[in-house]
């Protein structure tokens, strides 16, 4: 049977939905933009006082979504808030919080259970509770449910829980929410029902999947592909170097083939929420409870995170052949997101590259058209303003990330030495990682 809120909104539409999407970043703002644009009243719960502020006054804090979408968002009646008590008008409550690592490496679940705190006293017979935020299996069982039933709610009979992973890929302007398809898996079949009838307002196929651990398990195993398919070319692109052979024309040869083969591209490292993240969700989970290590995750981490080292090597190469010491050189870094065309620094490997840099002795400086302010270890790294007189008075020019700004090849004639970590370059200028 459907709840009466649900059964209200499959006769009314979305206008009759009321959701509260709690926290308000990469994840959130844009599912409360595509929500809204359907037609659904959405609430935004975020902690931080200053992003409410911000979201209210129609500006934006994520890449993804402009100012004027904010704009039109409050204008069509989205409002933010740090007040948890809006829960009680909810319809639906989608928890979109961060699930991070701890100091060991282990998942944090504190803002998925603080998150479940907040809004469990205030939830309305038949409310909906679904969880996005990427975490390991049984979390929604085992963490997210008791909480909700410790404040008297019966899950299954006075509120629906179910899990639903986030696909969203900052800056990937081709998939968006709408066109991509989203997984579904419910505590029971009504929770599984209630919730594909709310994402089908805005998403064009939504998936069911067995329950919520499959469907956590879906999350995992998608990102962990990637993390280890990283690894292969990164570790790939060790041997090439070493064996005198070009891993980016290799890649580019193999990805002809139009079946049986994605490619992958290396690079500095990983970086972002969740490539470097995720797999040890999954692993930490299988070490809990079988007591065995996940070993492709874990020697795809150690690949993965071996990485920035190995391009510092690399780069004090370079600068050997060219007569030049690491350890005197300026080494300017070009591009310091974890990702091309967005200013997201989160989990950079550029971080770690400066870093060792620095601790070899060489001057660092940086230049992305996406940051304007960068730090390590709490103290700025100088951001060059001239780009072009830049490149060409450094010892090393070391392209980290190629945004769609650089025009890689006219920067490689310029400069004394360029590294080309990212493969784009075309004339033989740069050196390639
Ligand atoms: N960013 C991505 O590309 C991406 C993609 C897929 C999945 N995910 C997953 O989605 C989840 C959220 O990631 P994100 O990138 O949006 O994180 P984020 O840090 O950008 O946003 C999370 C927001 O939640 C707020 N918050 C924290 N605790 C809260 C609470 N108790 N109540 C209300 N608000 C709270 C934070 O202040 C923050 O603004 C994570 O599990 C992540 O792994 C992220």
């Amino acid at each position: 049977m459907i709840p009466p809120s649900h059964r209200e909104a499959a006769v009314f539409g979305p206008a009759a939905i009321t959701a509260v999407i709690v926290g308000q970043g990469y994840v959130g703002l844009p599912l409360a933009q595509a929500a809204v644009t359907a037609g659904i009243r959405i609430i935004g719960l975020e902690t931080r006082a200053d992003i409410v502020e911000r979201l209210n006054a129609g500006g934006s804090h994520v890449d993804d979504v402009a100012d004027t979408e904010v704009a039109a968002m409050v204008a069509a009646g989205y409002t933010a808030t740090t007040d948890a008590s809006v829960v009680a008008e909810a319809d639906v409550v989608v928890i979109c919080v961060p699930t991070p690592l701890s100091g060991l490496r282990e998942p944090d679940l504190s803002a998925i259970r603080g998150a479940t705190a907040s809004i469990a006293p205030h939830l309305k017979p038949g409310a909906l509770v679904v969880l996005e935020s990427t975490t390991y299996p049984g979390t929604t069982e085992e963490v997210v449910r008791p909480i909700l039933e410790s404040a008297g709610h019966v899950v299954g009979r006075d509120v629906l829980l179910a899990y639903s992973p986030e696909r969203i890929d900052p800056g990937n302007t081709v998939y968006t929410i709408a066109s991509t398809p989203k997984i579904v898996g419910g505590v029971d079949e009504r929770s599984t029902a209630a919730t594909v009838e709310f994402y089908s307002h805005f998403v064009d196929r939504v998936v069911t999947a067995r329950g919520t651990r499959e469907a956590e398990t879906a999350k995992l195993l998608e990102n962990t592909y990637r993390h280890i398919n990283i690894a292969l070319v990164n570790e790939m692109a060790r041997f090439c170097h070493e064996l005198g052979i070009d891993v980016w024309d290799v890649i580019a040869a193999a990805e002809t083939k139009p079946f049986g083969f994605q490619a992958f591209r290396p690079g500095p490292g990983v970086g972002g929420h969740c490539i470097p993240i995720d797999p040890n969700y999954l692993s930490y989970e299988v070490r809990r409870r079988l007591g065995e290590p996940f070993r492709f995750v874990e020697l795809a981490e150690e690949i993965n995170r071996g990485m920035p080292a190995y391009v510092v090597e690399r780069i004090r190469r370079g600068l050997a052949a060219r007569g030049r010491d690491l350890t005197a050189a300026t080494v300017l870094l070009l591009g310091v997101t974890y990702k091309p065309d967005i200013s997201d620094q989160r989990e950079s490997p550029a971080i770690e590259v400066a870093g060792l840099l620095k601790a070899a002795g060489a001057v660092v400086t940086f230049h992305d058209p996406w940051v304007s302010t960068w730090h390590l270890d709490g103290q700025p790294i100088e951001r060059v303003g001239d780009l072009n007189a830049a490149v060409t008075e450094a010892d090393a020019s070391v392209l980290l990330q190629a945004h769609r700004e650089y025009d890689v090849d006219a920067l490689a004639h310029r400069a004394a030495y360029l590294f080309d970590t990212r493969g784009v370059s075309t004339t033989g200028d740069a050196e390639r990682l």
